[in-house]
C-alpha cells in the first residue's frame, strides 16, 4: 500500500481539504486498493476537530466527501509509515524537516512543486485569508498532478 500524508499548520483547513480531494480522485481512478491518504498538522490546537467550516463548505459544493476526517498532530512514526509527505507551505516544510533522521526515506515535497506554474509557491492559509475558493483551485490542481506523479512512479497507471 502506498501512503500519502498531507501536512499543514492546524490540520483543519488546507491538509484535510487535500486529503478529501486526493481520496476522491483515487476513488475515481479505481486506485483505492493501492493508495491511502491521511493528513496531520504541525500544531496541536485543533486535535480531534473536524475540518474548518470554510473547508467543509467548499468540499460540499464540489460534492467531495470529508466525513470522518479529524485533526491530529504529526508524529515521528509518520516518517516510517508514509512514502509521500506533502507540505502545504514552506513553513510546514521547515517544521517537518525537524523530524528528519538518517532513516528518513520518504519523499517530502510541497504540494505546489507538482504544478509547474506554481513551483516553489505556498498554498495560502485560508484560516487567515478567508479565501477557501482560491485554495480549492490550487489544492485541486496540485492533487491532480500529484496523483499522476505517484501513479507513474509506482507503475499504477
Ligand atoms: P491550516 O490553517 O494550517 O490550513 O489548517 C490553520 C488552522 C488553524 C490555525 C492556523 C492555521 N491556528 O492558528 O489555529
Amino acid at each position: 500500500m502506498i501512503k500519502v500524508l498531507f501536512v499543514c499548520l492546524g490540520n483543519i483547513c488546507r491538509s484535510p481539504m487535500a486529503e478529501a480531494i486526493l481520496r476522491h480522485k483515487i476513488n475515481e481512478a479505481g486506485l483505492a486498493d493501492n493508495i491511502q491518504v491521511d493528513s496531520a498538522g504541525t500544531g496541536d490546537w485543533h486535535v480531534g476537530q473536524p475540518p474548518h467550516k470554510g473547508t467543509r463548505q467548499i468540499l460540499k459544493q464540489y460534492r467531495i466527501d470529508d466525513s470522518g476526517i479529524r485533526a491530529r498532530q504529526i508524529r515521528k512514526e509518520d516518517f516510517n509509515e508514509f512514502q509521500y509527505i506533502i507540505a502545504m507551505d514552506s513553513s510546514n516544510m521547515k517544521n517537518v524537516s525537524k523530524f528528519f533522521t538518517n532513516d528518513t526515506h520518504c519523499e517530502i515535497k510541497m504540494l505546489l512543486d507538482f504544478v509547474p506554474k506554481h513551483k516553489g509557491s505556498d498554498v495560502p492559509d485560508p484560516y487567515y485569508t478567508g479565501n477557501f475558493a482560491e485554495v480549492y483551485e490550487l489544492v485541486n490542481e496540485g492533487c491532480e498532478r500529484l496523483l499522476a506523479y505517484i501513479g507513474e512512479k509506482e507503475n499504477l497507471i
